[in-house]
C-alpha cells in the first residue's frame, strides 16, 4: 500500500470530468520515476474510495493487440495492484473500438516450432486468471482471438453494445492458445464454441449476453464507470472473504462438482475462521454495518 500511497498523482480535473460518471470517481495515475512506467498500459485506481484498479489498453494503432511486452506490463500491473491493500478489485479494459484484436500477430509471424514449445510461448498470460482479487472485463469493441481469450481469463465480463467476440485464429492457420477452445466451451457449451472456433466468425454483445458469456450489456460510453462501480461494491465486502468466494466459484469452472462442493464447504468452514465472518453477522443482528478489517 505505501508504494503506491507514495507512488500516485492525482490526474488533472480536467481529465477527470471527462468521465461519464465525473462526479462519484477520483482517479488516480501512478505516475513517479519509483512506479513501474508502462508503454502499452494506462494504470490508475478510480472510485470514491481509489479502491478499484483500473488496467487500460493502449496500443490504439494497432487494436490493442496484444503484443509480449503489453501482456507483461499486465502481469507486472497486476502484481501492483494485488499488493495495494486498498484495492478491492480490478477492471480491465480497452478502448471504444477494441478491448484487444488478439495476440500480436506480426510478433508471431516468424516464430517456429521450436521456439514457441522451448520458450512455453504465452504461458504468462495465465498470470490475469491467477489474480486473486476478482478482475472484470469492460469490452468495447474487438475482442478477437488473445482479445476474447484475455476477457473470460476475468471473473466477469461486462460487455458494450458494440463489442464482438469471436475466435478467428482458424482463418490464420492456427488455433486459440490461451484458453480460448477451454474457456468458451465452459460458458456458451459446445455447439456454439465449435461453431466460433471452427468458423472464425464472432459473436454480438447481445448474443453473447444471451449465451452466458457476459453478465451485462451496457452503453459503450457508460461500460468502464459501471465496471468501476461493479468494482466499489465488490470491494466494500471483506477482502478476504471475497478472495475465498472468488476462489470457491472458480473452483466449479476448475474442477469437478464432487470436488468443488468439498472446496466450498471447506471455505465455508474456514470462513468461521475469520473476524469479517464474525463481524459481519454481529452486524446483521445489530442492524448496523458491518466493519470489515480483511482479517
Ligand atoms: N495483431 C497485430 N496487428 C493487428 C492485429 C493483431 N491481432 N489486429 C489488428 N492489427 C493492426 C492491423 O494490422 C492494422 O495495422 P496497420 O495500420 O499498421 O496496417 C491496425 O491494427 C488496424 O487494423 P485494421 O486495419 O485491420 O482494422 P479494421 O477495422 O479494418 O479491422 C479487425 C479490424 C477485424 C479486428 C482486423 O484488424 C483483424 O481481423 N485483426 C486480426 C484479428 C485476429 O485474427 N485475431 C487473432 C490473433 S491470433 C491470437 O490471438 C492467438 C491466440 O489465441 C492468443
Amino acid at each position: 500500500m505505501a508504494y503506491f500511497c507514495q507512488n500516485i498523482l492525482k490526474i488533472a480535473a480536467s481529465s477527470i470530468a471527462s468521465q461519464s460518471n465525473s462526479a462519484r470517481f477520483a482517479a488516480y495515475r501512478l505516475a513517479s520515476t519509483a512506479a513501474p512506467s508502462y508503454q502499452h498500459i494506462i494504470v490508475e485506481k478510480q472510485g470514491a474510495k481509489t479502491n478499484v484498479g483500473v488496467i487500460t489498453l493502449n496500443r490504439p494503432k494497432a487494436l490493442n493487440a496484444l503484443c509480449d511486452a503489453l501482456m507483461r506490463e499486465v502481469s507486472t500491473a497486476l502484481d501492483e495492484l494485488e499488493l495495494d491493500k486498498d484495492v478491492g478489485a480490478v477492471v480491465i479494459t480497452g478502448s471504444e473500438k477494441a478491448f484487444a484484436a488478439g495476440a500480436d500477430i506480426k510478433e508471431m509471424v516468424n516464430n517456429t516450432f521450436s521456439k514457441v514449445y522451448g520458450g512455453n510461448f504465452l504461458n504468462h498470460w495465465n498470470r490475469v486468471s491467477q489474480c486473486k482479487k476478482p478482475v472484470i472485463a469492460a469490452v468495447n469493441g474487438y475482442a478477437l482471438g488473445g482479445g476474447c481469450e484475455l476477457a473470460m481469463m476475468c471473473d466477469i465480463i461486462l460487455a458494450g453494445e458494440n463489442a464482438k467476440f469471436g475466435q478467428p485464429e482458424i482463418a490464420i492457420g492456427t488455433i486459440p492458445g490461451a484458453g480460448g477452445t477451454q474457456r468458451l466451451i465452459r460458458s456458451v457449451g459446445k455447439s456454439k464454441a465449435m461453431e466460433m472456433c471452427l468458423t472464425g466468425s464472432p459473436i454480438t454483445a447481445q448474443e453473447a449476453e444471451k449465451l452466458g458469456l457476459v453478465s451485462r450489456v451496457l452503453p459503450p460510453k457508460e461500460l468502464v464507470a459501471e465496471a468501476v462501480k461493479m468494482g466499489e461494491k465488490i470491494a466494500s465486502h471483506s477482502k478476504l472473504i471475497v478472495a475465498m468466494c472468488k476462489e470457491s466459484v472458480s473452483q466449479a469452472y476448475e474442477t469437478t462438482l464432487q470436488e468443488g462442493l468439498l472446496f466450498e464447504k471447506r471455505t465455508f468452514h474456514t470462513t468461521f475462521a475469520t473476524v469479517d465472518r464474525k463481524e459481519g453477522m454481529t452486524a446483521f443482528a445489530e442492524k448496523r454495518p458491518p466493519n470489515f478489517t480483511d482479517s
